[in-house]
């Protein structure tokens, strides 16, 4: 299940861009700023394959990262960037949208959740979204390093994970799977790896 060879294959604007090839792929998705990049580099074992910022709104396009030759990793531009133009907002939540329903290539949406903050709304609409959608996903909650905060509500990670479970509960009759993360200590990232390749043998 290891990450032997990584690379960016391209990156696209359009649907047409896609890679054609028909590997099974999994998608990244969560609010800007949640830690895509980040967390698709801690996967594939290399600092910068796909670029991280301090600043949300680093990720514009959809991008291809072919792993062992046999399977895509999809880093997705993050939602919520209140700082984007609401016209381009609308256009990347409609791609974005097009991509999750459209794409028979994708196995599975790993959708990310800040667990060093409380819940946020969008990401429970997100989550919904997908589930009315009927599209497969994998809740993955980031930052699970990070001791708690006064100004983030003074809860730990784990408080913050379980109250956005019980959250859930009432959208899904059963709470997707989940993983803890952090791209800090690598936390997750065997576990993701392994839930990965089992998803791919189905
Ligand atoms: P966009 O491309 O803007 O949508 O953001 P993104 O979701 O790709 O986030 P990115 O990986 O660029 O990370 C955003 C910031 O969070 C960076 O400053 C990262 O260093 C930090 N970060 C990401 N993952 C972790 C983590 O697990 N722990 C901690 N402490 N910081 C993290
Ligand atoms: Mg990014």
């Amino acid at each position: 299940v290891h990450v032997v060879q990584a690379e960016f294959v391209k990156s696209s604007v359009r649907t047409e861009d896609f890679p054609s090839d028909g590997l099974p792929e999994f998608a990244l998705v969560g609010r800007s700023n949640v830690g895509k990049s980040s967390l698709l580099n801690s996967l594939v074992r290399r600092k910068r394959l796909a670029l991280t910022s301090k600043k949300p709104g680093k990720t514009q396009c959809i991008n291809h990262f072919r792993i062992n030759d046999s399977w895509y990793l999809v880093d997705l531009p993050g939602y919520g960037y209140a700082a984007a133009p609401q016209e381009l907002r609308r256009d990347w939540s409609k791609f974005t949208k097009d991509y999750f329903l459209n794409r028979s290539a994708l196995v599975s949406v790993f959708l990310l959740i800040d667990a060093s903050i409380p819940a946020k709304k969008i990401d429970l609409e997100y989550a919904s979204w997908l589930g009315q959608n009927q599209i497969p996903m994998t809740l993955i909650f980031t930052k699970c390093d990070k001791r708690k905060k006064k100004k983030n509500g003074g809860k730990r990670p784990e408080e913050n994970v379980s109250d956005f479970q019980e959250l859930i509960r009432s959208f899904f009759q059963t709470v997707p799977p989940w993983i803890m993360t952090s791209s800090v200590t690598n936390q997750g990232r065997d576990e993701i790896l392994l839930h990965m390749a089992q998803l791919r043998n189905y």
